[in-house]
């Protein structure tokens, strides 16, 4: 069952309707198709293009269509091409007459640009609710850890020493720009492209900016020819979701490194790991590498999506029906990552004697034992040559900077004092990096 037979003598090619078909994917837009379409009928009536009489009926015909779908009792038939024809057909089965007008002034190029914007429209919220979820965990737990010492690392070497709570403040801040990229990509798409028709708007007196209203869109987009062939806002929103995937990548192969025997930092929950079926010690991280994995999905929807659109000549093109399944896709991947991110965050358990006991090793206090030398008026370069002297002192002994007896310092700078121990101890430290975002200023922050 086609909207557009009338032309035709012969019936599509079966591989060729298989090939072109959209409802097997575009069936998740029921929802917002006939939202629009409600909104376009009761604008139409309003502007006399149609009775009250045929509004209510298609309104009524169109809100029974909704429930039976959600209920159940109505399912999608793939004899139809796509959602909009499926809608059309079902209510016309059930109206007759006043079904056959709700395409009045329209085209499936509008409806389908307006579809999809409410449906990013709507999954924008659902992605912000789980980013929000998923800093509440991180806030609790900087909360606690603002005196959990470990160290730092450049290079993926130990470099200096800070706390667990500044570390997750890191991913705390990651987020939070996450969120704000989401909500300015909802602000910028929220314009109406109901009512451009086909490309090159409608004869009807169509009132874009009343039907713009009822949907609770800011307003009516302006060209009526980039209305039904922009999809920026579907390659903005890909470009979100694969900075939010990079960052939980980027922290999901920190908690694998951490969880790894040679670290031992944390311990991921026995409900977010899995075993092994040949080695029956193993535990595994496969939630954290699910998630750095699934990264490259998200990335590879970006592409693809740019890639479509790259060459498209104006106005639609079906080349644009492929801007569904990878944006599906990455929502779903998304918000299932940030889901089982967030409950693995949750419930790990952070080993601090561990993690404390690293960040002593390693000579992540020497910038310190430096800065000790530059405050009893020693140049900062000096100071540089006389520690880097005594690491090589400690790597023979095979201890770290605390260890090192009082002589010893000063067999190679008579600068040393006792108090050195209390300057080079992980408490200080930290305490003594005071500056905005240093982890010092975060344990005042929440003392
Ligand atoms: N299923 C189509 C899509 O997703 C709907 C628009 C069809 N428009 C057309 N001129 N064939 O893009």
């Amino acid at each position: 069952m086609k909207l557009w037979g009338g032309r035709f003598t012969k019936q599509t090619d079966d591989l060729a309707f298989a090939f072109n078909e959209s409802l097997s994917f575009d069936q998740r837009l029921y929802h917002q198709d006939i939202q629009g379409s409600i909104a376009h009928v009761t604008m139409l009536a309003r502007q006399n293009i149609l009775t009250d009489s045929e509004r209510d009926q298609i309104i009524e015909g169109l809100t029974s269509i909704l429930n039976d779908l959600e209920n159940g009792s109505l399912e999608f038939d793939p004899q139809y091409e796509d959602i909009h024809s499926f809608v059309e057909a079902i209510l016309t089965e059930r109206v007759g007459d006043a079904g056959k007008k709700l395409h009045t002034g329209r085209s499936r190029n509008d409806q389908v640009a307006l579809d999809m914007r409410m449906y990013i429209r709507d999954e924008i919220p659902v992605l912000i609710d789980l980013l929000k979820k998923l800093r509440e965990v991180l806030s609790r737990l900087m909360k606690e850890h603002v005196e959990t010492y470990m160290p730092g690392f450049t290079h993926l070497q130990k470099a200096q020493p800070t706390t667990l709570a500044h570390h997750l403040g890191a991913y705390f801040e990651m987020f939070g720009r996450d969120i704000s990229r989401m909500e300015d990509t909802r602000e910028r798409l929220n314009e109406c492209p109901l009512g451009a028709g086909a490309l090159a708007g409608t004869t009807y007196p169509l009132d874009r900016e009343y039907t713009a209203s009822l949907l609770g869109f800011r307003c009516a987009t302006a060209n009526s020819m980039d209305s039904v062939s922009d999809r920026d806002y579907l390659i903005e929103l890909l470009s979100n979701l694969s900075l939010v995937m990079m960052h939980l990548s980027r922290f999901s192969e920190e908690v694998i490194l951490w969880n790894s025997n040679e670290y031992q930092f944390v311990e991921i929950d026995d409900g977010y790991s899995t075993g092994s079926s040949i080695m029956p010690q193993k535990k595994n991280p496969d939630i954290a590498e699910l998630v750095r994995g699934k990264t490259g999905r998200v990335y590879g929807h970006l592409i693809q999506m740019l890639t479509t659109m790259k060459g498209l000549p104006l106005a639609y093109n079906k080349d644009m029906q492929e801007d569904k399944e990878g944006v599906f896709d990455a929502i779903d991947t998304a918000e299932h990552c940030l889901t089982l991110f967030t409950g693995m965050l949750d419930t790990m358990k952070f080993n601090k004697p561990v993690m404390a006991k690293s960040a002593m090793n390693g000579f992540t206090n020497a910038t310190d034992a430096a800065d000790y030398l530059v405050m009893h008026g020693v140049p900062f370069r000096d100071a540089h040559g006389i520690i880097g002297q005594l690491v090589l002192t400690c790597i023979e002994k095979g201890c770290s900077l605390d260890e090192l007896p009082l002589d010893e310092y000063q067999a190679i700078c008579p600068t040393f004092q006792a108090d050195i121990y209390d300057a080079i101890s992980l408490k200080t430290c930290v305490e003594k990096r005071m500056t905005k975002g240093a982890p010092g200023a975060l344990l005042n922050q929440y003392k």
